[in-house]
């Protein structure tokens, strides 16, 4: 783990009420999957390049309209009242800072046109009442999000043993009442990119066929994700998923992935293997809560000063630069 990470983790631990940060850690069933996250990164080696000037790197992206600094994004994440008193608004403002991307999640502490103020998606699910749903996603666009992120692998919520819902869902937009629609299929990615007229990403995606499947049913991407971990547990790893999930994909829609990046050489190897850009959960909540908007950008910097170190000791200049023959084949 990057150093400025791991310092604010400490922090964070030090700060945040027990309860909370358990619902932030845990992990599901018996946590295989949530303690593979960051091992299945570290597990692959690279083949550098030499005698490439790579005075200057670049780490610049371009993710659907939006020009980025960073291809490291703030990833869909509950609650941030709960790391901060200023909640996804100070998040916000970090993210912007860092020239990066804020995936704003429907549990949201705050209504969600108090929050926005750089590029930014909105992360939906689909709920029993498709009504809300609907409506949720229009009122996003309205606010100025380029995207929806439709979360995939939620139709019941993953059981966490030692970590309550807590009730911290009840704050914000929605209340525990309105619950994910386990009936949902594909054609909700249509209902979404019609109720919203935002290109949909689907999240939460471990196998190329499901990319393939949900790029068929309309969607703009997906993004490989096990929900932290949180969700079903001995499901693979991110890293484990990711090549399958890119080739299926091909250059027909764009690929994200989450779980476990934890620096810049992560992020490497996860563009390498077929991301165009990554998010991060966990991380944002300990930089929200170690130090607010600051520590959110302390964060975002951190990794991209990183990846922009590792990218020019591996002889990529660009993201273009950073391909699949850059990381030995498993
Ligand atoms: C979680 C839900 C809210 O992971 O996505 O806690």
């Amino acid at each position: 783990m990057h150093p400025t990470l791991a310092a604010q983790q400490a922090v964070a631990a030090r700060r945040l009420p027990e309860a909370v940060a358990r619902y932030y850690g845990a992990g599901a069933g018996e946590g295989v999957t949530a303690a593979e996250a960051e091992p299945s990164w570290q597990g692959l080696r690279l083949r550098p390049r030499v005698l490439r000037d790579v005075s200057l790197v670049d780490t610049a992206v371009e993710l659907l309209g939006s020009r980025l600094r960073t291809p490291v994004l703030a990833g869909p994440t509950a609650a941030h009242a709960l790391a901060h008193p200023e909640g996804e608004a100070a998040t916000a403002r970090g993210v912007a800072a860092a020239g990066g991307l804020l995936v704003l999640s429907t549990r949201a502490s705050l209504p969600l046109e108090q929050v926005p103020c750089g590029p930014w998606w909105f992360q939906a699910y689909v709920m029993r009442d498709r009504g809300r749903t609907r409506g949720l996603v229009q009122r996003a666009a309205a606010a100025g999000a380029s995207a929806v992120v439709l979360t995939g692998d939620v139709p019941y919520l993953g059981p966490r043993p030692g970590s309550s819902r807590l009730d911290l869902l009840g704050q914000g937009e929605v209340d525990p009442g309105a619950e994910q629609d386990p009936s949902a299929g594909l054609e909700t990615i249509e209902e979404l990119t019609a109720a919203s007229g935002l290109p949909v990403l689907v999240k939460g995606v471990l196998r190329g066929d499901d990319a393939a499947a949900c790029l068929d049913a309309g969607a703009t991407g997906v993004v490989v994700s096990n929900h932290g971990g949180r969700q079903l547990d001995r499901a693979i790893s991110s890293a484990a998923a990711l090549p399958e999930v890119a080739r299926t994909v091909g250059g027909r829609g764009l690929v994200l992935v989450d779980g476990g990046i934890r620096s810049g050489l992560d992020v490497l190897c996860a563009l390498a293997i077929g991301a165009s850009a990554v998010l991060v959960g966990r991380p944002v909540l300990w930089g929200l809560a170690a130090a607010g908007a600051a520590g959110v950008e302390e964060c975002l910097t951190a990794l991209t000063s990183d990846l922009a170190l590792v990218m020019g000791l591996a002889g990529a200049r660009s993201l273009a630069e950073v391909a699949a023959d850059l990381v030995r084949p498993p």
